[in-house]
């Protein structure tokens, strides 16, 4: 692995840019190429068959990019595809917020209760329960909020709409749950919004900051962090350009990137 190539990520869209943000914290030197597959997006509602297709051409695009690994930034693929992206994987190691999360909460919690919170697809795949229980028989619930994502979307993530929409999804887990694992992409800027509903006693997991330590670590381990000590550039790859996208990536991203480009893959 080469120490000054980029690191590969993609995402459904703009969400998987909490996870860049996080990467960069942790790894200020490393050159990022990002995909966000905005033409296409959302895959949480989408079928596990579709999911896997698009997951695997974004993987190719980073591939083609000559990144060192790629990070599935994306709670609904790493959720649904994973399995066939490692299976399909020759050159490019992949890390994905899946397992960083469900470790995360099993190190996490207390009292073996366990909440999951994702896009339908995350919810519906069952992955994370079958993970979580093979990990200690942890007791979980697990519920789809799909109304989170175009709340952020349209800057709603706090105030009286988001309250009222969280307490919908939350209520019900507030009393069941120690550890509450954010498992998309969108849900960190919900944070104070989500522990508002859950109440202060509810531990959250946030995946973007486990992927970036698990990054952190994997770089480490392969002696593949970029040398440098100039920070380093992100490149945004992006299959639509919508309304709004450059409000978008600042919220999500706290910055701007040195580029961004429309295209096809
Ligand atoms: N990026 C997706 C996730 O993390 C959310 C948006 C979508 O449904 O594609 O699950």
């Amino acid at each position: 692995m080469r120490p000054e190539k980029p690191i590969g990520i993609f995402d459904s869209g703009l969400g998987g840019l909490t996870v860049v943000r996080e990467i960069r914290r942790q790894l200020p030197g490393e050159d990022i190429v990002y995909l966000g597959d905005t033409a296409r997006v959302p895959y949480g509602t989408k079928s596990k068959e579709a999911i896997e297709r698009f997951a695997t051409e974004d993987v190719e695009f980073l591939r083609r990019h000559e990144v060192k690994l790629a990070v599935v930034a994306c709670g609904t693929a790493s959720s649904v595809a994973l399995s066939l992206l490692l299976e399909e994987s020759q050159d490019v190691p992949i890390l994905d917020v899946f397992r960083p999360g469900v470790r995360a909460a099993v190190r996490t919690t207390k009292t073996n209760r366990i909440g999951v919170i994702g896009t339908t697809a995350t919810v519906g795949s069952g992955r994370f329960e079958e993970a979580i229980q093979r990990n200690g028989h942890r007791v979980i619930r697990s519920v789809a909020c799909p109304l989170f994502v175009p709340l952020v979307e349209e800057g709603l993530y706090e105030g009286e709409i988001a309250d009222k929409v969280a307490e919908m999804y939350l209520g019900p887990l507030k009393e069941e749950v120690d550890t509450l694992v954010l498992a998309c992409t969108h849900y960190p800027l919900l944070k104070g919004t989500i522990r508002k509903a859950m109440g202060p006693s509810v531990r959250l997991v946030d995946p973007a900051q486990e992927t970036a330590k698990e990054t952190q670590e994997y770089l480490l381990s392969h002696d593949a962090v970029n040398p440098t000590d100039q920070r380093g550039r992100v490149e945004l790859f992006l299959t639509d350009l919508p309304p709004h996208y450059r409000d978008l990536i600042e919220l999500f991203l706290g910055e701007m990137p040195d580029r961004i480009e429309r295209v096809e893959i």
